[in-house]
């Protein structure tokens, strides 16, 4: 019998995780099975807790239930803690365990995929949900000279500053005049075709424009490419993270260059 993981969220039904997991397997030798759990707004507990009584070892968490996640946890990793959202879940080493990876994912796309110094580099944050709350961490520990949190609705953004030293906070209107080397956007605008309102001149010499949604050409991604910036989207962060979740889960780190390029040949 194979050791049973999913990837449980509400929508899962286009997530890649099940396939990236399937190439890990195959790439380490490890025997295991990779499928989809969606889950009901409210039955994401009820929904843990019968995988786990079925022999499921451990989950992948996507939107909405990451904080939910978190509050169900009997203890998480410290980066998981700074989070205060987890991704991935560990339940065959007693009472649930979380982590999350999508920081480091972030991290390691931004510096190891895309070849990006982070050490010295001044960074816009946009968005202050979800996305951007479990990035921060890392992202500041990777050495940034500053980062900048902007969002709509500024107490979000200045909540958020305050949990990370060094890291401030401002509303959109207030980036007029400033100009960064890694602008990274963790706002779900690109979901519903909007983009916040950017002043132009944003960009520095050579910056990226980082976009973590995958899979879509946002208007974030077009409105960088037309300023003649080179982009991403989100499609390394989500190699990068599942990657860190198996090495979490298995104790071996797969490769993650094959599985990326296979991605996005698709
Ligand atoms: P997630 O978990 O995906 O981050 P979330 O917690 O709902 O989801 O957060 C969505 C983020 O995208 C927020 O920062 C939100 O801004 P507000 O805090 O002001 O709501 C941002 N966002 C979504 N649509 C946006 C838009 N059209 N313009 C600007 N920001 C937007």
């Amino acid at each position: 019998m194979p050791d049973r993981y999913a990837v449980i969220g509400n929508p899962v039904t286009h997530s890649k995780s099940p396939w990236i997991h399937a190439q890990f397997a195959r790439a380490t030798g490890e025997t295991i099975e990779y499928g989809r759990i969606e889950a009901p707004p409210e039955g994401f507990v009820h929904a843990v807790e019968t995988f786990r009584a079925q022999g499921g070892r451990g989950l992948n968490v996507t939107l909405p239930f990451k904080g939910e996640a978190f509050r169900l946890c009997a203890g998480t990793s410290e980066r998981a803690a700074a989070a205060q959202a987890v991704n991935t879940l560990v339940l065959d080493r007693g009472k649930p365990w979380g982590d999350n990876t999508d920081g480091v994912g972030l991290v390691r796309d931004l510096t190891v995929n895309l070849g990006r110094r982070l050490s010295g580099a001044r960074i816009l944050l946009m968005g202050a949900g979800g996305a951007a709350q479990g990035v921060l961490a890392p992202l500041a520990q990777a050495g940034a000279a500053s980062i900048l949190i902007a969002n709509r609705t500024l107490p979000r953004a200045t909540a958020l500053a305050a949990r990370v030293a060094g890291v401030s906070a401002c509303g959109y209107e207030a980036l007029a005049g400033q100009s960064f080397d890694l602008v990274i956007n963790a706002t779900s605008a690109g979901l519903s075709g909007e983009l916040p309102q950017l002043p132009t001149g944003l960009f520095r010499a050579g910056a990226l424009a980082y976009e973590m949604v995958y899979g879509r050409d946002t208007e974030f991604l077009a409105m960088a490419r037309a300023a003649g910036v080179a982009t991403s989207d989100g499609l390394g962060m989500l190699v990068e993270q599942a990657a860190e979740s198996f090495l979490v889960w298995r104790g071996i780190r797969p490769e993650t260059g094959a599985v990326l390029a296979a991605l996005r040949a698709q």
